[in-house]
């Protein structure tokens, strides 16, 4: 089964609070949610690899680690998860990010693919799929199921709130994808928002409705 980790920082803790209050407007929701990105890409990124080299300092030579292996790609989830994404390009500007467009049919719930658009080594990528509310987990795994079909092996899920029933989705569609959140809440509601939640995160980033 894929891990999840509640990373519970207190910095992203409390920043995430502030997110989910109805009064916090869209500059602060934005600066928040780009911030808290970056905490957590700190997080996920404490299992890369590195390697040692040689290298000189102004007084000696030393051995000093670097980053090796497998590069990182970034994949946010339209339109939600480009909300995200400036923060961990801070950490890791060399990224390549690609774009996967899904909506929520109202009716059914369920996710509609309309535009995906990728690095072309996304095999060789360390891939970090961006969905900021693990709500039915449906776009979350349509997205993930999406990559693998384009041969990507290396996923992780990164989401600032999940309901236990999209952490459940991808668990048991997808046990080798890690995820990583701010906060695990209590449900979805009959409307699929996840309670307590933060509301519409689109809406919220962009200040549409
Ligand atoms: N998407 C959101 O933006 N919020 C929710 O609560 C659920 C899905």
């Amino acid at each position: 089964m894929s891990n999840v980790f509640v990373l519970d920082h207190p910095l992203i803790q409390h920043k995430l609070t502030y997110i989910r209050r109805t009064k916090t407007g869209t500059k602060e929701f934005r600066e928040l949610v780009d911030e808290v990105a970056g905490l957590m890409a700190f997080e996920i990124t404490r299992d890369l690899p590195t390697e040692e080299i040689e290298i000189e300092t102004p007084v000696t030579t030393a051995k000093a680690k670097i980053l090796s292996g497998k590069k990182i790609g970034l994949v946010p989830i339209l339109r939600a998860g480009l909300g995200m994404v400036d923060g961990i390009l801070r950490l890791i500007p060399a990224a390549k990010v690609g774009h996967v467009g899904l909506y929520r049919d109202p009716e059914t719930l369920m996710p509609v693919e309309y535009y995906i658009k990728l690095p072309s080594d996304i095999q060789e990528r360390e891939l970090i799929v961006i969905d900021p509310m693990l709500a039915t987990g449906g776009s979350a795994n349509d997205a993930i199921h999406s990559l693998k079909k384009r041969g990507a092996t290396h996923i992780k899920l990164m989401c600032l709130i999940a309901a236990p029933e999209g952490v459940e989705v991808i668990q048991k569609e997808h046990p080798d994808v890690d995820i990583y959140l701010a906060a695990l809440d209590e449900k979805l509601n009959e409307k699929g928002y996840i309670v307590p939640g933060l509301g519409d995160a689109g809406d919220r980033l962009f200040g549409t409705k």
